[in-house]
């Protein structure tokens, strides 16, 4: 219907505020396309040495995954073999990796699926991030914690509720967010990739 379709949309819109931009602005940090990996994402942003702008960044990024899916699951409900709650989550999803308002050059969606996750489920998002937290913390890699994250929050899903269309589309995020981190992959193979906090 046209009411889904724009509920759908406002999920893209909300998902293209790219909170590395704008906290960078608003705290008059460089932008974050200027340094490091250029990618606007909170592991970036804490490359500037900035805590509390790669926090915010982090949580804003998270926050509008959420808030998304929840307006979304008030507006057109939560049938749980329906197509609509998966829409509306990719949609904030890919409106983070390609944002209207930044010239579709947007982030790699670690963030904003975490926010999408603990929106679907608070025990499918904490078991991701647990899963991110234990390879961040032993070895020392954002990109990697993330990759190794996406493999698992499409199997965790199944795992809690079967497959279901919002299986598939937690799996197209989470192959969307691979394919982002091509150029991390690229550095992980060759020993190159910085480490959580490193400058480069
Ligand atoms: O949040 C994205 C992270 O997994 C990698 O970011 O800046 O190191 O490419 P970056």
């Amino acid at each position: 219907s046209i009411f889904n379709a724009l509920v759908i949309l406002g999920a893209y819109l909300i998902g293209s505020v790219s909170f590395a931009v704008v906290v960078s602005k608003v705290m008059r940090l460089p932008d974050p396309h200027s340094y490091g990996s250029g990618n606007p994402g909170a592991t970036n942003v804490l490359r500037t040495g900035n805590k509390l702008a790669a926090i915010l960044t982090l949580l804003g990024d998270a926050a509008k995954g959420y808030v998304a899916v929840v307006i979304a699951r008030v507006l057109i409900g939560v049938e749980i073999d329906s197509w609509g709650l998966p829409t509306v989550a990719a949609a904030a999803f890919i409106g983070h990796l390609f944002p209207v308002f930044h010239g579709f050059k947007g982030g790699k969606g670690v963030a904003t699926a975490l926010g999408i996750l603990l929106a679907i489920d608070w025990v499918l998002g904490l078991t991701t991030l647990s899963t991110w937290l234990i390879v961040a913390v032993f070895l020392r890699y954002s990109s990697l914690a993330a990759l190794v994250s996406a493999v698992f929050a499409p199997i965790y899903f199944i795992f809690l509720f079967g497959v279901q269309p919002m299986a598939i589309a937690i799996a197209v995020m989470s192959a969307l967010l691979i394919w982002r981190h091509k150029a991390n992959i690229q550095k992980l193979l060759r020993g190159e990739e910085g480490r959580i906090g490193s400058k480069k």
